[in-house]
């Protein structure tokens, strides 16, 4: 047998995968430190950092297609979509795509594809408590987060806040954003919140969809 080059190791251990899908069934959330490969996080903060300088991202609205709006006062990131265009890229969205692959088999859920982009807030942003996706118009199933910034400050901020799906008062947990550490939950039932940063904060949000095309109309895809 051939060792695989370490740039095509999977980022998860097969082992992360049962946990997390156990935990997503017992609580609809799963949070894990250490999981995403130290050096893939180095080349995607860096990738990340380098458009922020470069002024190339998009400040970030909510609602998809025609609904899309700009508000400060609810989200203060600016994102970049991935599209495959670099290696730490294209390893992280195959990752995803392992990833999905294990969700279907254990929780047939149908999950057909996944989308997701690089978040940068910076100092003061926030992002309000939400739902990912709203119950009825089930596109996006399963929500990740993967944080980028090493060596986060106990005095950062910038946690995410995961609430109880039943009592959205509750938290449940409360996510550092440090380097390594991937987050998953229910879309539509587990609504969470990004306090305000103390310093510029990165993060790749992604989300596993199921196809809500319907009538000819194509479900927008962001
Ligand atoms: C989102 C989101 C959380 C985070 O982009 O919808 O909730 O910690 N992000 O970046
Ligand atoms: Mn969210």
């Amino acid at each position: 047998m051939i060792a695989s080059p370490a740039h095509s190791s999977p980022i998860f251990e097969p082992a992360a995968h049962t946990a997390l899908v156990e935990a997503l069934v017992e609580q609809g959330w799963y949070v894990g430190a250490n999981v995403i490969d130290p050096a893939l996080c180095h080349a995607l903060h860096g990738e990340l950092l380098h458009m922020a300088e470069h002024d190339v991202l998009s400040e970030a609205g909510i609602g998809r297609g025609q609904q899309h709006l700009l508000r400060k006062d609810i989200r203060g990131d600016a994102i970049h979509w991935l599209d495959r265009e670099s290696e730490a890229q294209r390893r992280y969205l195959n990752a995803m795509s392992e990833l999905q692959h294990s969700l279907n088999q254990a929780l047939f859920l149908g999950l057909f594809e996944y989308e997701a982009h690089f978040a940068h807030y910076p100092s003061g942003a926030f992002y309000q408590r939400h739902l990912d996706s709203f119950r009825g118009r089930a596109n996006r199933v399963i929500s990740t987060v993967s944080y980028l910034n090493p060596n986060w400050p106990t005095d950062g901020g910038g946690e995410m806040i995961i609430y109880h799906p039943d009592s959205p008062e509750q938290e449940v947990a409360r996510v550092v954003p440090e380097a390594g550490t991937f987050a998953c939950f229910l879309s539509e039932t587990i609504p969470h919140e990004v306090l305000p940063t103390q310093q510029p904060r990165a993060s790749i949000a992604g989300w596993f969809r199921r196809n809500a095309s319907m009538g000819g109309v194509l479900d927008p895809a962001r």
